[in-house]
């Protein structure tokens, strides 16, 4: 049997796949199961932050992997002490604290129980959520995610979320009742179609959450770590917000399956002894690739690359005046370039933004999709400006070869 025969054959069909088999990576570059070479804009998924098999990754897991690997939560771990410190000092740098989990979903379930606690002093446990976000696929974090197409089949979902149109600050405050308790947004809005918050949006639920005594949970799990261009995710937005709480997972391990999330100090003892917990949270081998892509972003100094590398997709792409192209948006490497429908070739049923990342990969460049309209560019923060043109000719390819 294939690869991908075996794949339908015995693993449940949750994931609609491209019809590929990555067997190898290294840097920003990628090879199938027959030795052809792909440009990776995807990166697992805005995952693989600094590139695939980046040489400081690699080692700090063999090391780690020939020290310790698990030890639980029962006794402290260097690296993840480590770790946090480095999260709390020069990620959030607020005081405060970091609980490990294993995946972004994981991490927004933290905030979920974070905000019930704060809450039940008061008799409140609602949580404003808004359309087209995302949160993950547990039944907490699936429950917060304003979208109906997450939800088929599943219900009841678990209780307590309000949902609020995502930009509309009047929507927002109308939802908040004696029952809210938080509000739980994503600086950019990744799988919901790359949507960027307004500043006036993010400030205002903060100043919003201040009036009301709410807490602010930004959802970080696709936009930290250097994604957008600024170390956290809200900056390029709205600097001067001060959430309550972060969640991260996908860029802070770089490949390497971890999430976590922030609290600020005042509201750290909502989560104390037995609140809380995770079997391989903080396991030893995550915290140390952890610690190496993180040392990594900083001290490579990616986000200039980032900042960079956006500027040439922009003027790149706005140069082309391309009749397909109605924009690029987002910001950093966590863009998606928004398709005209109504000029290109897409066969009947077919959805925009899948049916052009198949012929992308097709032509050798992996993206992933982002709503129905939208094919996102989110390459390893590391992305040469080479590879960034080679890529743009494919893209461009394919957008000429697809039009009406
Ligand atoms: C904003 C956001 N939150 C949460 C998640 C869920 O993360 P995970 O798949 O690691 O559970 C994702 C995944 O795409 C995401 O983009």
């Amino acid at each position: 049997m294939t690869t991908s025969e075996k794949t339908e054959q015995y693993l449940l069909q949750t994931y609609g796949r491209f019809p590929l088999t990555i067997v190898r990576g290294s840097g920003t570059k990628v090879w199938d199961d027959r030795g052809r070479e792909y440009l990776d804009f995807c990166a697992g998924i805005a995952t693989c932050s600094i590139g695939h098999c980046h040489p400081a990754l690699s080692k700090a897991i063999a090391d780690q992997a020939q020290t310790l690997m698990h030890c639980s939560n029962l006794y402290a771990g260097d690296n993840q002490a480590d770790l946090a410190e480095l999260l709390v000092e020069g990620i959030i740098g607020e005081p405060g604290k970091v609980f490990f989990s294993n995946s972004g979903a994981e991490a927004n379930d933290g905030l979920i129980k974070l905000a019930r606690r704060f809450g039940a002093e008061s008799d409140r446990h609602e949580i404003i959520t808004f359309s087209k976000g995302f949160h993950g696929r547990t039944i907490g974090a699936m429950s917060a995610t304003a979208q109906g197409k997450i939800h088929g089949g599943f219900g009841p979902l678990f209780p307590g979320f309000v949902y609020s149109d995502f930009n509309d600050l009047a929507a927002a405050k109308a939802a908040i009742t004696d029952k809210t308790a938080a509000f739980l947004v994503e600086p950019i809005q990744g799988e919901g179609g790359v949507n960027v918050a307004t500043k006036e949006f993010l400030e205002g639920l903060a100043a919003l959450a201040k009036e009301h005594n709410l807490l602010l949970l930004l959802d970080e799990v696709q936009t930290g770590f250097g994604r957008t261009g600024e170390i956290n995710g809200w900056e390029p937005i709205a600097p001067d917000i001060q959430p309550d709480a972060v969640s991260w997972a996908k860029g802070m391990g770089g490949g390497f399956p971890i999430g976590g999330f922030w609290v600020s100090d005042k509201h750290a003892p909502l989560l104390g002894p037995g609140s809380h917990g995770s079997t391989y949270g903080g396991n030893a081998l995550a915290c140390a690739a952890s610690l190496a892509v993180v040392q990594t972003i900083i001290s490579e100094n990616l986000i200039e690359n980032v900042k960079k590398r956006e500027t040439q997709i922009r003027e790149t792409i706005a140069a082309w005046n391309h009749p397909a192209i109605t924009g690029v948006k987002g910001h950093g490497l966590l863009l998606g370039a928004k398709l005209d429908e109504s000029k290109l070739r897409i066969p009947e049923g077919k959805v925009p933004s899948i049916y052009l990342t198949s012929a992308l990969i097709e032509a050798g460049s992996l993206h992933a999709p982002a709503g129905p309209d939208v094919v996102r560019l989110i390459p390893p923060l590391n992305v040469t400006a080479e590879e960034v043109d080679q890529m743009l000719e494919i893209f461009k390819s394919v957008l000429d070869n697809h039009l009406k």
